[in-house]
């Protein structure tokens, strides 16, 4: 008899199915010490301590958004750590990765750790944490890496927080010196100088309305961001991932890239998917977002680049702010970003119930391709032996409406109050542990999160032109030589 059978589990989780990226099985679950030991049969589990009754719901591994800002430290009053990560496991998100647009910026070693303690005491799901890379960081590689890092978060453009947006040439930079460590750099792709120079000339004329935002910012905007880190990341081997896709037009750049061998990943969120210009006289400054909510003629290639896997994955850019900030009649003093990471599976699970793809389709993009992306898989990202017991326990066939009042999030106001949505999450497990349990928050979970980082296990680096990085160069003392 095998080991599995001679330990007790922890837990077995009876009647649910199973959604892998390939299939949905009827299965049971065995958990123990917060790791599944067994998917299989019922009467092939382990003795266990303690049964679970799934019956009528699927069970998903639990999604991991690798994009959110969850304000803490610095500005506490739109989110904190405890609020960001209940709002999370009520949307079936059981790992997250934090943004570091925070005050202090998360740009150095003393940062990182003030922030690791916050996340450490307050978080009810897993996180990983993002150090910014820009002109005057990149000295600060090393210590950041040291001090526990997911990745890099590098802004080509300015968006909330004003975080400057590096030259060219410190990207360059910053790009080699990262390139080494195999970290992956995360770009909010928005090249600076062309929307400050358009918004500066929409103030001018006047214009004050929602959908001036988006004419400060056509997708050309995102398209030369998108190409132009690409070249960069092609030149030195980092790799790099493109934060929030928001057109068809930037799918062509990032085609090309991956035809060409370029380790790049990307992610789109429900606001593309689903909203479009006509959304701005109904939400006016609540749809302000960076990229902007575009014409809905992006949505199908949207669509269509996430199926044939040319877009990996969904994130949310969770991006909360109070009612107050969103709602001030000048386009232009509106805070940019919704909060999103509590209403993004009932969203897309509305999109398998009216046929537009498959459920495994759903967790590929929500938890498998995440994970493989950054380096969890299959720690995290799938139902089988071995990997951590995350699950998001749904109900598929259940129609509801998504309300801000409703939110789990300290920010109660999103372009999606009052949507029909069919898909709710019930329960949701960190390792082995229930913390939304029948749409209760299990409070005692405060501070169960853990970073990921340490069980992070990137590829082996692939630098480029090593020889000729600025480090490489300016070791080298042709004069001295001589
Ligand atoms: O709209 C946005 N809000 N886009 C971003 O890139 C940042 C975010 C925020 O932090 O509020
Ligand atoms: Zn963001």
């Amino acid at each position: 008899m095998s080991d599995i059978h001679q330990i007790p589990a922890d837990l077995v989780i009876h009647g649910g199915k199973v959604v892998t990226p390939e299939t949905v099985l009827e299965a049971s679950i065995a958990v123990r010490d917060g790791r599944i030991v067994a998917v299989g049969a019922a009467d092939a589990m382990p003795a266990a301590r303690e049964t679970f009754d799934a019956s009528g719901l699927h069970v998903l591994p639990g999604a991991i958004d690798v994009h959110v800002h969850f304000r803490d430290p610095g500005y506490t009053h739109k989110e904190d750590f405890e609020s960001g990560t209940a709002s999370a496991a009520f949307g079936g998100v059981t790992t997250v990765f934090d943004m570091p647009n925070t005050i202090p910026t998360v740009a150095d070693g003393p940062a990182l750790k003030a922030k690791h303690a916050i996340a450490s005491a307050k978080a009810h799901v897993d996180y990983g944490l993002y150090a910014v890379l820009g002109e005057d960081t990149i000295e600060k590689v090393p210590e950041l890496v040291e001090a526990g890092i997911v990745g890099f978060k590098c802004y080509m453009g300015n968006t909330f927080g004003r975080i400057p947006s590096p030259s060219t040439g410190a990207m360059l930079e910053a790009f080699e010196v990262v390139a080494p460590t195999g970290k992956r750099i995360s770009l909010h792709a928005e090249t600076n100088s062309i929307m400050e120079r358009r918004q500066q000339r929409l103030v001018e004329s006047g214009r004050r309305d929602p959908l001036a935002h988006l004419a400060s910012r056509p997708a050309v905007v995102a398209v030369e961001a998108v190409a132009r880190a690409a070249i960069l990341a092609e030149w030195t081997g980092a790799r790099i991932h493109i934060l929030h896709i928001s057109s068809a037009a930037e799918l062509r750049p990032l085609a090309e890239a991956k035809a060409r061998g370029v380790d790049i990943t990307g992610e789109t969120c429900p606001h593309y998917l689903m909203l479009g210009e006509d959304d701005y006289a109904r939400c006016r400054g609540v749809i302000r977002v960076n990229p902007p909510v575009r014409e809905k003629e992006n949505q199908e290639p949207l669509w269509a680049a996430l199926l044939d896997g040319t877009i990996d994955m969904i994130a949310t850019d969770h991006a909360p702010h109070t009612p107050e900030e969103k709602t001030r009649a000048d386009i232009w003093s509106v805070d940019c970003g919704f909060p999103g990471v509590e209403s993004q599976m009932p969203l897309m699970l509305s999109e398998v119930a009216a046929g537009r793809y498959s459920i495994s389709d759903y967790v590929r993009w929500s938890a498998a391709n995440p994970a493989k992306v950054w380096g969890l898989y299959p720690r995290k990202g799938v139902i089988q032996a071995g990997a951590d017991a995350d699950f998001a326990f749904v109900d598929l066939d259940r129609a509801w409406t998504l309300h801000d009042a409703d939110l789990h999030s300290r920010s109660k106001i999103s372009p999606w109050d009052g949507r029909a949505v069919t898909g709710l999450p019930l329960h949701t497990m960190v390792r082995g542990r229930f913390v939304v349990k029948d749409r209760v928050l299990v409070a005692e979970t405060r501070g169960f999160g853990r970073s990921v980082h340490a069980i992070q296990e990137m590829p082996a680096p692939q630098p480029k032109h090593a020889d000729q990085t600025l480090a490489a160069v300016i070791a080298l003392r042709p004069e001295e030589a001589a």
